[in-house]
């Protein structure tokens, strides 16, 4: 069967990079049966023949205008597609989708009609605001690991960058790999618009964010990028939970060592 990443290898290679992170979401156990999505915007890969690819499915709505999208292309997920089954197959278990000119729809252009996930909402009012911040960001992951989701289910790290200052503090890396820390969104609706809302207000501070009891949400300039992050934070959150498993309180880096790591590594906060 014809399909749009024949003979276009760039778009391939991005396409496949999303197919290999699904691969580790799936090994992580962040990703059972349907759970967890992935966009990617591939606008600068499309070239004047993909541009009049007709239609393959309705006009369907966003549900809100992203005037930054205009004519942009975006590789999705398919709701109720298996991360594992993307990770072998992602053409039929995600489609390209093109944003129409009222900035408020869009239509499936490729391979497939497969519906695009559920977190659409969410997904694209991150690229819209990711280009309005003239960000080179290209890629959006959502997924649901054990560690971050059970930290949420405990009030008290729920405060503004209380688990950012937590997670640092296990393991030097994290900070300098995840250098804005975590957001945090209370607990919404799943694929709602007020969903989508808070997540791009947390976005002006942070590049990951956690959707309180539901899952983690992040931005990279690549998929690659995007998982990297979460898997650092993931890591530390392990490190904390093996700790008290252990019977104590982990002490956590101390704040001259986190201080020193902060000038040495020249990060932000
Ligand atoms: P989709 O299958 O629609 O992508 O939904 C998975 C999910 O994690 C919703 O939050
Ligand atoms: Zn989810």
């Amino acid at each position: 069967m014809k399909s749009i990443l024949d003979n276009r290898p760039q778009l391939s290679k991005q396409v496949y990079e999303v197919a290999e992170v699904a691969g580790y979401l799936w090994q992580k156990g962040w990703a059972e049966r349907n759970g967890g999505n992935i966009t990617i915007n591939i606008t600068d890969e499309i070239d004047d023949e993909i541009r009049k690819m007709p239609a393959i499915s309705d006009r369907v709505e966003i549900g809100k205008k992203l005037p930054n999208l205009k004519g942009c292309y975006f590789y999705c997920k398919g709701t109720n597609k298996r991360m594992r089954d993307l990770a072998r197959n992602p053409m039929d278990n995600g489609s390209v989708i093109r944003i129409l000119d009222d900035c408020s729809s869009y239509e499936i252009i490729a391979d497939n009609p497969v519906k695009p996930t559920s977190e659409l909402p969410s997904h694209l009012s991150m690229h819209n605001f990711l280009i309005g911040k003239g960000s080179t960001y290209k890629a959006a992951l959502h997924t649901h690991p054990i560690d971050l989701i059970a930290m949420t289910h405990n009030p008290e790290f729920l405060a503004k960058d209380k688990l950012t200052y937590l997670l640092w503090s296990m393991i030097p890396e994290t900070r300098a790999f995840c250098p804005k820390g975590l957001g945090i969104i209370p607990y919404k609706m799943p694929g709602s618009i007020d969903l989508a809302e808070a997540t791009i207000k947390e976005l002006e501070d942070y590049d990951v964010v956690m959707w309180e009891k539901h899952g983690v949400c992040s931005v990279g300039e690549n998929i690659m990028e995007a998982f990297d992050m979460v898997d650092t934070l993931s890591k530390s959150a392990q490190i904390y939970l093996t700790a008290k498993s252990m019977g104590f309180e982990p002490e956590g880096t101390s704040k001259e060592d986190m201080d020193a790591l902060k000038i040495a590594f020249n990060l932000p906060k």
